[in-house]
């Protein structure tokens, strides 16, 4: 199994490239399946999340090739509806794969994908939307059938909560169903915008992504398209969070200011000066770092409960007390007690961390216990006193391009054993 052995005490310096977004090229990589046409994903991450999609598509009969930094898919052999067990189990937000897979073939059988690090997923409201859209749905044996008796059509959903996944779920399968299809309380993330641009330059009609009501008025089919998979803007606050950590000065490039317009208020608020031009953001973080009022992880356009944990551990280093409510996921401060190993003063009560600033993080044995949780410990690892060893980076993988190539690139000292 690989560690991440950190070498702390180091400050950054120089500039960092932003790869692409996970959480929007795994949409856009099950959105490929709706075109009749190759697509082609330009600035498409290497992760291994990112690996098991293609890994899905290809099991499909899809034609899923890596040309640098491009990932290619025809979907012209497209003729599998089953996603097996051990390819949904690789990766919990294939689940995106069942409203494309419909959409295309009317049919998909895919195993259920039960609960995962971050605590019970569940997926009710992306079962009952489909329901909504005229798809019956069967679950036995740990399986979804899903099938379309008469036609997958248009409708009204109010979803009672703005789920990223349901509403990207929701779009796949609106974009060829008969008549308009309605989002009411739809998730706004950039991802959301990102995945619609991408079906409309495909010849989808989709209006209001961005907003509270997303409207798809169903089209008889789609092709494929060349596509930019927008910058990951966790990975870019992962970044901002390293210098802030280690009292640094660093440049982001290849990134959306405007996507981490919550972000940057709290990183300012701890003390940092941070300038955005162009797809660049300035981060100087030399002064000490102040805790901040309460943060409260919300939907977008609030604080990303993906950044919680990189915040949490700027945090440890601050001065005074900073309390953190995760009002996302049930079980998402798995990585206090990861930091806590590191010297860090944390109290979790339900959702609500209390962290108390230390003067440093001392070098340890620590586990990932999920990606930003994981994340969050290698910026702990790079401000310690000391060395630090990460095992279970499988988790890391996921989402990170080589972390460490990148944090060494501007100074981290950072090997994988
Ligand atoms: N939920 C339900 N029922 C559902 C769907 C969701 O109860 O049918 C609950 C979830 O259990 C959770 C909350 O609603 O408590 C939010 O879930 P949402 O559906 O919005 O999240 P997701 O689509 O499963 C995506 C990202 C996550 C990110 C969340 C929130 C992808 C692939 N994943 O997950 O990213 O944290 O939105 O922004 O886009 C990560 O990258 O580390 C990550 C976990």
């Amino acid at each position: 199994m690989q560690r991440l052995v950190i070498d702390g005490n180091t400050k950054i310096s120089g500039e960092l490239k932003v790869h692409g977004a996970k959480n929007s090229a795994l949409p856009l990589l099950a959105a490929t399946i709706l075109g009749k046409t190759p697509s082609v994903l330009h600035n498409c991450p290497r992760l291994s999340d990112v690996f098991a999609a293609c890994r899905i598509l290809s099991y499909l009969g899809c034609k899923c090739v890596r040309e640098n930094d491009s990932v290619i898919v025809d979907t012209a052999n497209l003729t599998h509806f089953e996603v097996p067990d051990q390819l949904m189990r690789e990766m919990r937000s294939s689940i995106v794969f069942l409203g494309a897979i419909l959409g295309r073939l009317g049919r998909c059988r895919l195993s259920f994908p039960g609960g995962c690090e971050l605590g019970p997923r569940p997926i009710d409201m992306h079962i009952s939307a489909l329901r909504q859209m005229g798809v019956s749905i069967k679950e036995e044996y740990g399986y979804l059938d899903c099938s379309i008796p008469k036609e997958l059509k248009g409708t009204a959903i109010s979803l009672s909560f703005p789920s990223v996944g349901t509403t990207e779920n929701i779009m796949l399968a609106a974009v060829l169903a008969n008549g308009e299809t309605q989002i009411r309380n739809a998730a706004r993330e950039p991802e959301i915008i990102d995945l619609a641009n991408f079906l409309n330059a495909c010849g989808a009609k989709i209006y209001g992504q961005g907003e509270s009501t997303i409207y798809i008025e169903g089209v008889k089919e789609i092709g494929g398209c060349e596509y930019n998979v927008m910058p990951d803007r966790i990975v870019a606050a992962t970044y901002i969070g390293a210098a802030a950590i280690t009292n640094s000065e660093i440049c982001l490039k290849n990134v959306k200011a405007k996507d981490l317009e919550s972000v940057l208020p709290v990183f300012e608020e701890m003390g940092c000066s941070i300038y955005s031009y162009s797809d660049k953001i300035y981060v100087n973080a030399l002064r000490p770092l102040n805790c901040v009022k309460t943060i409260r992880t919300m939907p977008y356009p609030g604080f990303p409960t993906d950044v919680q944990a990189i915040a949490m551990a700027a945090l440890c280093k601050a001065r005074g007390t900073s309390v953190i409510v995760e009002n996302i996921f049930e079980n998402r401060f798995k990585h206090a007690g990861e930091l806590v190993r590191m010297g860090a003063n944390i109290k979790v009560e339900g959702k609500v961390a209390i962290v108390e600033g230390i003067q440093k993080f001392y070098g340890a044995q620590v586990e990932a216990t999920d990606l930003r949780g994981g994340a969050a410990l290698v910026l702990a690892g790079l401000s310690a006193e000391g060395q630090t060893t990460i095992s279970n980076i499988k988790h890391i993988d996921r989402g990170y391009e080589r972390i460490e190539d990148n944090l060494n690139l501007v100074g981290a000292k950072i090997k994988r054993v």
